[in-house]
């Protein structure tokens, strides 16, 4: 049994003495992501985005759905064939064609995984499989012992875990990883868990599945509630060592974690989170989320944290006269960071003379005090009338000050 963790600080972040602080990031753009309603891929384009993600040191890439298709098979076994640093892993129901599939997709990988699963709550049990709790732990155990006698990293995940009676999926956990999965993967899988609620659950596997330590803790949390970043983190926070994310949050439904805001949230809160961390280089972000949403149709919310249009962009004067004299009172973080050419200071009714004057001197107007208050009324009448003054309106702006002049 795993013995009691040595601290925990004031945020909640328990430090275990005896497990590794390297938090794995798996990546499901091209298999939950791709299930996102109208976000098909193409063959081209998926291996595209896994050249990306090995890029970004992404730990493992699961590919896809082998069994589903013929062209999703080709697909994974191209990504497994041409991937080098990264683990590519297939998904797999608990059916031996399926896990046979995957093997023969991902057998090329350099470091190749078996990812089955099976739901385990109640309600998936009876209205979707007909059967008992015993049968799906049977199933469960048969089939990672089948995927075990073809690889040797299986990952096993418990499908609506989040509603799962607790005491039964500890013992499915138990009875997995004693016939060979060396990853337990925990889905919320419809959103349905709060964080503190999937951070204790975490904790109690910790504590309940005597042979736990021979197996990484996986989450995998939907975003239904929108909490799916937040859950991922308290799971982290409580012992889980593999996050399970996709670029821009993309996924069934509502989507899943997204890996940039989970990524920056262990970098820029290192200060509390014990040195637990991620190996991700977060340079190829922004990059790697602009083609995600071209390749998928799947726009990216002007206010998404990290890669938005409006992540590292201040409009306000109050907001611009800070962030120019020390970028640091509104930025946690520097764009560069994650492939952000540049802070954006648009300008817009809200704006004040810091910002514009700025602005002019970029474009060679180098303006005293007394000039910028004069010309100020046109850009507040310009800036009120069109909402966002680009370079081209600060020139007429600009010119018909001077014309006042003469
Ligand atoms: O959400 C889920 O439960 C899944 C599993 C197949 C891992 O995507
Ligand atoms: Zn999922």
């Amino acid at each position: 049994m795993f013995n009691d963790p040595a601290e925990i600080n004031d945020v909640g972040v328990v430090h275990y003495p005896d497990l590794d602080n390297h938090v794995r990031i798996f990546d499901t753009t091209l298999r939950d992501g791709e299930q996102s309603a109208g976000a098909s891929l193409h063959p081209y384009e998926k291996l595209q985005i896994a050249k990306n993600l090995e890029k970004l040191r992404v730990d493992i890439i699961e590919a896809g759905f082998p069994a589903s298709s013929e062209q999703d098979f080709n697909s994974v076994r191209e990504i497994a064939a041409t991937i080098e640093y990264s683990t590519i892993a297939g998904l797999a129901r608990c059916k031996q064609s399926d896990i046979q599939a995957v093997w023969d997709a991902v057998k090329v990988a350099k470091k190749p995984r078996i990812h089955t699963f099976i739901a385990t709550s109640d309600i998936h049990i009876e209205a979707k499989f007909n059967k008992t709790r015993e049968e799906v732990l049977n199933m469960a155990v048969e089939h990672v012992r089948f995927a075990k006698s073809l690889c040797e990293d299986i990952e096993f995940s418990a499908e609506d875990a989040g509603r799962t009676d607790p005491e039964y999926l500890y013992a499915v956990l138990e009875a997995v990883i004693n016939a060979g999965a060396t990853t337990v993967n925990i889905p919320d899988t419809v959103g349905y868990t709060l964080p503190n609620e999937f951070g204790r659950l975490i904790y109690n596997i910790r504590h309940r599945v005597p042979n736990i330590n021979q197996a990484v803790i996986a989450t995998h949390c939907h975003n239904d509630l929108g909490l799916a970043v937040a859950n991922s983190l308290m799971g982290v926070m409580n012992g889980a060592r593999q996050v399970e994310c996709t670029i821009n949050g993309i996924g069934e439904r509502a989507g899943n974690a997204a890996m940039e805001e989970i990524v920056m949230g262990l970098h820029v809160r290192r200060d509390v989170m014990q040195g637990i961390h991620t190996t991700v280089n977060p340079l190829y972000f922004y990059e790697t989320s602009r083609m995600v949403s071209e390749m998928t149709s799947i726009a990216v919310q002007p206010n998404k944290a990290i890669v938005g249009r409006n992540a590292f962009a201040h409009e306000s004067g109050i907001h611009q006269d800070g962030f120019l004299k020390s970028s640091q009172t509104y930025e946690i973080m520097e764009p560069e960071m994650v492939g952000v050419a540049a802070t954006d200071l648009p300008l817009g009714p809200r704006s004040g003379r810091a910002a514009l004057r700025m602005r002019l001197k970029a474009l060679g107007y180098d303006l005293n005090g007394e000039q910028l208050q004069a010309l100020f009324p046109i850009f507040k009448r310009v800036a009120d009338e069109k909402k966002r003054v680009e370079n081209d309106d600060l020139q007429s702006i600009h010119a018909e000050w001077l014309s006042l002049k003469v």
